[in-house]
């Protein structure tokens, strides 16, 4: 694990996208795994921003996108269909045929989740995931108890999700669906890559207990310690307290995977 911390949130921002951006450059069928919520909308600015201006072409790219809410529909203003469609697809050349969410309305939701799980393995399974971190250190949807091992599955949310979710719908956490079709840890960890992004004070306490605390299924975010290759962005707020800050920008300011990106 590299944790790389920036200045500000907006370089954080930044910095996610030329990794992405670079990715699909070196691979342009990527299998790219998505992420929503306030942290990413900076990236899709940056990768549309890309596409218009420097022709970044996702044309062959196909995407997976972590979790959906159980209940809504893609024309409903707070699913991730809908979110996903604003920040980022309609602004690149992606196929609407190459982008998977969960389906939120699925009659058979366990089939749902089969068929999921079996859409990444016929792509080839996903090359790229980008992340989030919620308050309680979940990734995905995948709330505290999740198996470290789980797949894509219907999972309840808790209260602090539901309110840190609020925004998107009027502020009234009741009003935020109460269950979710997430991939599972499981299915994180299969990524080939796993690019964490989290910004702001609020995340730094979570954050030091999933990059440096114990692995626990208390917090999902804590098994991204057992991934191969990944790489945690953070702004300073977030990294305030982190332990071993020193070392982690010697990793910046040395190690030859970063030259291009310091
Ligand atoms: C939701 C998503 C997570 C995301 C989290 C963080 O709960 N399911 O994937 O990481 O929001 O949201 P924000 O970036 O708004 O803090």
């Amino acid at each position: 694990m590299d944790v790389i911390i920036q200045p500000t949130a907006a370089r954080a921002e930044q910095l996610a996208a030329a990794i992405i951006a670079k990715a699909l450059r070196a691979k342009p069928h990527l299998v790219l795994g998505l992420a929503t919520g306030r942290t990413m909308e900076g990236v899709y600015g940056h990768l549309a921003r890309l596409h218009r201006e420097e022709g970044l072409d996702f044309a062959q790219c196909r995407t997976f996108n972590l979790d959906e809410y159980i209940g809504l529909g893609s024309g409903d203003p707070g699913s991730y269909r809908h979110y996903m469609r604003e920040q980022l697809f309609r602004h690149v050349n992606l196929l609407p045929e190459n982008t998977h969410l969960p389906d939120g309305l699925a009659v058979e939701l366990d089939a749902e989740c089969e068929a999921y799980e079996a859409r990444i393995r016929a792509c080839g399974g996903i090359d790229l995931q980008l992340l989030g971190i919620g308050r309680d250190g979940h990734i995905g949807f995948n709330e505290p108890l999740s198996a470290l091992r789980s797949r894509t599955r219907e999972k309840g949310l808790t209260r602090a999700t539901r309110e840190q979710n609020a925004a998107m719908f009027g502020g009234n956490a009741n009003k935020v669906p109460a269950r979710a079709i997430t991939m599972g840890v499981g299915t994180i960890l299969d990524s080939r890559r796993c690019l964490l992004l989290a910004d702001g004070a609020e995340k730094a306490r979570i954050l030091a207990l999933a990059v440096e605390g114990p692995i626990t299924s208390m917090i999902s975010a804590s098994a991204l310690q057992l991934h191969a290759h990944c790489t945690i962005i953070v702004d300073e707020a977030a990294a305030s307290e982190l332990e071993g800050t020193e070392y982690y920008r010697w990793i910046l300011a040395n190690e030859p995977e970063w030259a291009e990106f310091r």
